[in-house]
């Protein structure tokens, strides 16, 4: 078997092109003992996989030149060495971006395939669902009542924010990038009012109109404009929490601002980032109450699924450009 693989080619400076990546091939080799053979089936593209091409320290260490990069790979064993897994068992793990993956069977975690489709653990049952519950329960601890703007609204972590601080009783607002996305916001993951960021002429009057009592928990996926614009709209001692600031991924060189930070003293803001994967037991709480909201029929989902491994750097770029709703993957064979 020929395993197609995705390589870091060169370390993108500003935009990320798909010149930056290759594809090669290799024959798929056979399992050692302690390692598992996995067929890739579903694969996630994620916003922090942009810092993580550059040769920067971080909360991850950066892909290397050459390297296969990584990604969270829903995927079904082909051959096992590892007492734990057998043929024909989902699994998921760090994986490769590629076809087949040969592994270390402790990288893996097996999947009990249950009545959800095998992508939702890349999405609304996986990270992006984790960080959306962890930032506005545990960091930001929105309250019923309180107001909640959320910025990237309709994508993996925002669209969930959203619905969660429903169920929990809050007004949710929120912004993105086309009238559809705004559309899918207030009609499909009940969000009370938003706006097209693209669309205004004036940010900070933007948000005003749609929480004209201002904003008590802001949860942050942007950074930039957006979040300067948000800083004008916050309640005294509202929270934000940081969750990222995609404006900023492909920026050649660090920017300055967001201006207007004596409004954090002013206002008695309290402002939090975090990384998901340092809060195990919020995820796995969360996990518990999602399949249950998911069957309720409170919590939706909406994947972007692009086909094939070699679609995945163009699937990349385009949802860091925006062109998803909902969660992005890649599908890379038949379920
Ligand atoms: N802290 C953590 O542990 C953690 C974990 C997961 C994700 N994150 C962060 O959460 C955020 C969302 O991640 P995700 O996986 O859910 O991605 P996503 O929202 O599904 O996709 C990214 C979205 O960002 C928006 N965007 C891109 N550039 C923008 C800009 N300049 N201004 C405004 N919006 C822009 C685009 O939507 P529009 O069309 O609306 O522009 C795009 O669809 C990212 O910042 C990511 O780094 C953090």
């Amino acid at each position: 078997m020929i395993n197609k693989q995705i390589r870091l080619a060169s370390r993108p400076s500003g935009w990320v092109t798909v010149d930056n990546f290759e594809t090669t091939e290799e024959e798929v080799a056979e399992p050692a003992d302690g390692q598992v053979l996995v067929r890739n089936i579903f694969m996630s593209v994620d916003p922090y996989m942009r810092g993580r091409m550059n040769d920067v320290k971080s909360y991850v260490p950066p892909f290397g030149i050459g390297d296969v990069l990584q990604a969270s790979v829903v995927g079904q064993v082909v051959a096992s060495e590892f007492s734990v897994y057998e043929e024909g068992d989902y699994v998921m793990g760090m994986l490769g971006w590629e076809n087949y993956s040969l592994c270390d069977g402790r990288q893996l975690r097996k999947l009990t395939p249950g009545t959800e489709p095998l992508s939702w653990h890349l999405g609304i049952l996986g990270m992006p669902g984790m960080t959306a519950y962890v930032g506005l329960m545990k960091i930001a601890e929105a309250n019923t009542g309180e107001t909640v703007f959320v910025s990237a609204a309709s994508g993996a972590v925002g669209s969930v924010v959203g619905q969660l601080a429903k169920i929990h009783g809050c007004r949710v607002t929120g912004c993105a990038g086309s009238d559809d996305k705004v559309a899918s916001l207030t009609e499909e993951f009940g969000y009370d009012a938003a706006f097209n960021y693209r669309a205004s002429e004036a940010l900070h009057q933007s948000i005003r109109e749609i929480c004209p009592d201002g904003i008590n928990v802001s949860f942050e996926n942007v950074g930039g404009d957006i979040f300067e614009a948000v800083l004008w709209n916050m309640h005294d001692y509202g929270r934000v929490a940081l969750c990222g600031m995609i404006a900023h991924y492909n920026d050649e060189e660090p920017q300055p601002g967001p201006r207007g930070m004596m409004l954090i003293v002013g206002r008695r803001l309290t402002i939090r980032g975090f990384i998901v994967t340092d809060h195990p037991d919020a995820c796995e709480e969360y996990i518990a109450k999602a399949v249950g909201w998911i069957k309720e029929g409170k919590l939706k989902y909406r994947e972007t699924v692009a086909e094939g491994i070699e679609n995945a750097p163009g699937a990349f770029i385009d949802m860091l450009k925006g062109k998803n709703t909902g969660k992005q993957i890649v599908q890379l064979a038949e379920a």
